[in-house]
């Protein structure tokens, strides 16, 4: 099924929506190495304290409102890596599978380029099959999987590195 949101800047008014769309991910324990739950403050400060170069948005549904949610995230803060960016997508258990994470990810594609990102990157447990299929439908590459990267409720998990270069440079260096 085609995708049918429209995709805007996240607001603080979106706060709400974007915390319980994560906390469903998070109950999975296969999307993030966060924990905890997120409610309407917390996103809110979170919000409020994201620099230009970190930008996030929603996807919103005609009938249910904002349905999803993505986000840049500078990968380094070291000055040669600075058009490097760590993407997430983030849509509500309900309304996968319907093309919305496809959507979301082709948007923050198109976008990263005017908020200075030369390359997108994602970080992927290997058992989220959903989100690995989303970043390889999007044209992304898998660079390898990072071992024993981070835990989750106390056990080390691995994570595979995904990549798509937006333009020049695309395919390595000469
Ligand atoms: C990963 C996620 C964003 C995908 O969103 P979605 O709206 O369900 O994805 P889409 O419907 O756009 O599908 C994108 C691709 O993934 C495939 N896909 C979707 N769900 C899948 C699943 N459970 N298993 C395998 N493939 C799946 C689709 O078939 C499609 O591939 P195709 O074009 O080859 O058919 C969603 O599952 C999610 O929010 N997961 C929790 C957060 C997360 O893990 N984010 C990824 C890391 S940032």
């Amino acid at each position: 099924m085609a995708a049918d949101v429209t995709i805007r800047q996240a607001t603080p008014a979106d706060a709400d929506a974007i915390g319980e769309i994560y906390d469903e991910a998070i109950a999975t324990g296969i999307a993030t190495f966060a924990s905890g739950t997120h409610g309407p403050a917390e996103r809110r400060a979170w919000l409020a304290a994201r620099p230009d170069t970190a930008p996030v948005f929603v996807g919103e549904d005609p009938a249910d409102g904002a349905i999803a949610w993505s986000a840049l995230a500078p990968y380094s803060h070291r000055d040669w890596y600075s058009g490097v960016a760590e993407y997430t997508v983030y849509v509500r258990t309900e309304a996968r599978a319907r093309g919305i994470g496809a959507q979301m990810l082709s948007h923050l594609i198109g976008i990263a380029p005017d908020h200075g990102y030369w390359k997108l990157v994602g970080m992927i447990l290997p058992e989220n099959t959903a989100g690995l299929r989303l970043a390889e439908q999007a044209g992304f590459r898998v660079v390898g999987t990072h071992e024993a990267h981070g835990r989750i409720d106390g056990r080390w998990r691995n994570v595979t590195l995904v990549e798509r270069h937006l333009g020049a440079g695309e395919g390595g260096s000469a």
